[in-house]
């Protein structure tokens, strides 16, 4: 339903567009002069499932377009095996241009630059955003480790987090490439999530007013009969019109809960548990950094 509704009238289309077109001429940081081209993001307008990166490389510099490298076929197998195609996703970074050599980006350039991700999300509005890797993590919500987050949702700032480890990991780990294939698969719980809290959001914007004998109707059940639930349960139907189907045959939960897997009870033990997976993940952290030194002018290699 949403989706025939932005057809007649979405102007998210015009809007990244727009936006775009922004990027390609933006030199508010040092990176526009050792840019060839400006990365910024490419997908459905629609899309529900946003995947985000921390900053092209190589071969998107050269063709302007994200994940398009080593990690970006491995990327396409991730989507490909849920299964769901890489056009109806949209796929960015949190830095447009690449920063020379491969190095991370710095803070002021991520500063600059991630107004335009910010944006991209608000015209998007997808049911999850993915966030690829340490550094993207990093940029959404700091204090979680990516190790101990991959495949897990979270809720921030009013939306849904699924954290994946980054492609390029997964390509050189196998440990890593291991928990990439079953974390993706949770994307399934993640968008059943998404239209959860998309409904709560939707509840608690409702103003009852005095003497409106007809209630608005929420836009999760409204033209939704049985057999069109049924219906998308069936194999021909995506995995968010199947989450769609669960979400209208159960009654949300109403605790808003950050880790739905794994959720601490107390505010000690959040912090207890944030401890632990801080220092798990620096002791990884600390081994991946040392991986990575040993490689040269291998851009997917440095991104995880
Ligand atoms: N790594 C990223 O983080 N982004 C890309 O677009 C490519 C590789
Ligand atoms: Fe502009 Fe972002 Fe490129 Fe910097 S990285 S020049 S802020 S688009």
């Amino acid at each position: 339903m949403v989706a025939e509704e932005s057809k007649v009238e979405n102007p998210a289309s015009e809007q990244l567009a727009e936006l775009v077109a922004e990027v390609a001429g933006c030199h508010k940081c040092p990176l526009a002069a050792t840019r060839k081209k400006t990365v910024p993001g490419e997908g459905s307008p629609t899309a529900e499932i946003m995947f985000v990166g921390e900053g092209p490389g190589r071969d998107e510099d050269e063709t302007g377009r994200p994940f398009v490298g080593r990690a970006g076929k491995f990327l396409d197998e991730l989507i490909a095996s849920l299964p769901m195609r890489r056009e109806d996703v949209y796929i960015a970074n949190i830095v447009k241009c690449r920063p020379p050599k491969n190095r991370d980006p710095e803070r002021a350039e991520v500063d600059q630059c991630s107004d335009y991700l910010r944006q991209q999300i608000e015209i998007i509005d997808p049911l999850v955003i993915v966030p690829l890797g340490r550094h993207a993590l990093g940029w959404f919500m700091p204090e979680l480790r990516i190790t101990q987050s991959n495949g897990k949702i979270f809720r921030n700032d009013n939306r849904v987090l699924m954290p994946l480890l980054h492609p390029s990991s997964g390509l050189r780990n196998p440990e890593h490439k291991r928990m990439l294939q079953e974390g993706i698969h949770n994307l399934k719980d993640a968008i059943l999530e998404g239209i959860r809290l998309r409904n709560e959001i939707y509840e608690r914007s409702r103003i009852p007013i005095e003497g409106q004998h007809e209630p608005t109707q929420n836009p999760l059940t409204a033209d939704a009969e049985p057999e069109t639930s049924e219906a998308n349960s069936g194999s021909q139907s995506t995995v968010v019109e199947q989450a769609e189907a669960v979400a209208l045959a159960e009654t949300p939960p109403s605790d808003p809960t950050v880790n739905l897997f794994e959720r601490p009870q107390t505010q000690d033990e959040i912090q207890a548990e944030l401890k632990r997976q801080r220092a798990i993940e620096e002791a990884e952290e600390a081994a991946e950094d040392q991986a990575e030194k040993l490689v040269v002018d291998d851009r997917q290699a440095s991104f995880f």
